[in-house]
């Protein structure tokens, strides 16, 4: 390394760096709480009788421990690291940047010390309180700046499309995070909504589909379009597809809201323009994933030896399925089954667990060695265990709740000859035990995995250095 070089002529790797570590923390701590929040299903002692450890705290530090600080820190990372290397240019405004790393860990500290106290909005997803839903705002604002300031100053004339799916990201989560967090306050730490009844539904779940649309998908489409190529040294399958992949998403996403809220109180022709945009998400999602796994056309032997590929993959094979089940739950007639079971929790598992978890794992195990100038992460062997480790975490996870959502909803709806209930609630949630504890195991194993990744991530970073990269002096003339 060349000292006497200015940093103009090296990526700014320091904040990636940042925010890949942090990544892996607040992935081990979300998912510490995920199985605590398991184990209490199972055995509800494990409430303790104090009012901070208990389930209905603890659920809503596990969602947004998991949503936004683990895959927010892998969001920012990876966007980070993708439009400085497609555009050839250094990160726009260096002290922003590294605002929005600051920012967002004091977002996510000041998450994990309200929530639990049981400061909450109430709204899933959103439950954060007014000052420091300003704060997001601030650190969103400047990632947008940071972002979009690197796009317009980048050497390569071509924007690449992962920069498109992070763009697309940024800009939905400002408008989504903004309208639905219009709210009153009433004191420092309360507040009321700006809507009210059911207009206050509708909004919150055009928010909450499109956190699952933009936060949970598109960032993640990102990464997809980045690191697959790169891991696998094949161009993307279809460029022109991942065009088209690009506005049918992004458009068809913003309507699907109200199949959260079908037999609502909401007009029913919502709830059907609901279904019917949920019904038509099925082609731009699937269109993305084979256009992901078909890069890898005449070179699948590289997933029999490489586990990061396999990791990459195998999220896509997730993503595939719970982008089938989600447009099959938005019928009406289906959801009349899935809605308020396990299979919801089911779906959304397959979804965070197999496509979030795994695409995010691939990619941090691609960028972390490069991060530290090593060649390769410190175990392949651990990258190999945790894959499966994972793997199977994962499908006892996802199998014990469809099992047990299908039962609770036949459960509930079957009735005797003379119109009664078949069955008791409770004898419903003692039917669905024995699930509960399949998904803690699955959980646990889940969990185990990503402290396997914990140790390989700290082993790589110890043994290397936190290197600069240079810029390659002549830009190509596309990416
Ligand atoms: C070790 C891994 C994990 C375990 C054991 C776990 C466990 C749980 C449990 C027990 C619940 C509550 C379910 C209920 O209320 O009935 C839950 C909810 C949830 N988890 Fe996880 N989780 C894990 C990882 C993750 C990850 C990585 C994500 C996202 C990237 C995630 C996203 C969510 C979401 C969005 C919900 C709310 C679901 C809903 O409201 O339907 N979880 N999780
Ligand atoms: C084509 C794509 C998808 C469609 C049409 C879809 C549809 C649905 C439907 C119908 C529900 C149940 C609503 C209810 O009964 O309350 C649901 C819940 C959910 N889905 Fe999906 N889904 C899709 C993809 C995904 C993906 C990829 C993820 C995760 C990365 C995901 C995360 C969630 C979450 C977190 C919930 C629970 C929300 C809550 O009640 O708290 N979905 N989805």
């Amino acid at each position: 390394m060349d000292s006497s070089v200015s940093n103009a002529a090296h990526y700014n790797d320091t904040v990636v760096r940042q925010f890949s570590i942090m990544a892996v923390v607040w992935g081990v701590v979300g998912m510490l709480v995920g199985v605590l929040i398991a184990a209490q299903l199972a055995w509800p002692e494990l409430n303790f009788g104090v009012p901070w450890l208990s389930y209905g705290r603890l659920r809503p530090l596990h969602t947004n421990a998991v949503i936004f600080a683990f895959g927010g820190c892998a969001l920012f990372a990876t966007s980070y690291y993708v439009v400085q290397r497609t555009g050839q240019v250094r990160l726009f405004a260096g002290r922003l940047a590294s605002f929005t790393f600051w920012g967002w860990q004091a977002v996510i500290v000041a998450a994990a010390i309200s929530l639990p106290l049981g400061y909450t909005t109430g709204k899933e997803y959103a439950e954060l309180e007014w000052p420091i839903d300003i704060l997001i705002t601030l650190v969103w604002v400047s990632y947008a700046i940071v972002f979009f300031g690197t796009v317009g100053k980048r050497r390569v004339r071509h924007i690449y499309v992962a920069n498109w799916f992070f763009g697309g990201f940024i800009l939905a989560v400002a408008l989504l995070h903004v309208v639905n967090s219009a709210e009153v306050p009433a004191g420092w730490m309360k507040s009321y909504s700006a809507y009210a009844g059911v207009q206050d539904a509708m909004v919150q779940w055009w928010y909450g589909h499109n956190a699952v649309g933009f936060f949970l998908t598109a960032g993640f489409l990102g990464m997809m379009y980045y690191f697959i190529p790169k891991q696998a040294g094949r161009p993307v399958y279809s460029y022109r597809l991942s065009i088209v992949h690009f506005w049918a998403l992004i458009f068809t996403y913003m309507w699907a809201g109200p199949h959260h809220l079908h037999y609502t109180a909401l007009p029913d022709w919502t709830q059907s323009v609901g279904m019917v945009f949920s019904l038509i998400l099925l082609a731009p999602s699937w269109g993305g994933m084979i256009n992901g796994i078909m890069t890898l056309s005449g070179a699948w032997h590289k997933l029999r030896d490489d586990p990061i590929l396999r990791f990459l993959i195998v999220s896509l094979s997730f993503y595939g399925m719970a982008t089938f089940e989600g447009p099959m739950m938005s019928i009406k007639t289906v959801n009349a089954l899935s809605h308020y079971t396990d299979w919801t929790v089911g779906h959304v598992h397959a979804g965070a667990l197999g496509w979030v978890g795994l695409i995010t794992m691939g990619s941090l195990y691609y960028l972390v060695p490069r991060l530290f100038g090593r060649e390769k992460m410190h175990s392949i062997k651990a990258i190999e265990l945790h894959f499966w480790m994972a793997t199977i975490g994962i499908v006892l996870y996802i199998a014990a709740m469809w099992i047990a959502g299908v039962m609770q909803g036949l459960m509930w709806r079957a009735v005797n000859a003379d119109g009664t209930l078949t069955y008791t609630f409770v004898e419903s949630v003692k039917a669905t035990y024995p699930f509960y504890v399949i998904r803690f195991a699955g959980g646990l194993l889940y969990l185990a995995g990503m402290v396997v990744m914990a140790w390989n991530v700290w082993k790589t970073a110890m043994a290397g250095r936190s290197v600069k990269v240079q810029i390659p002096a002549v830009a190509p003339a596309h990416a």
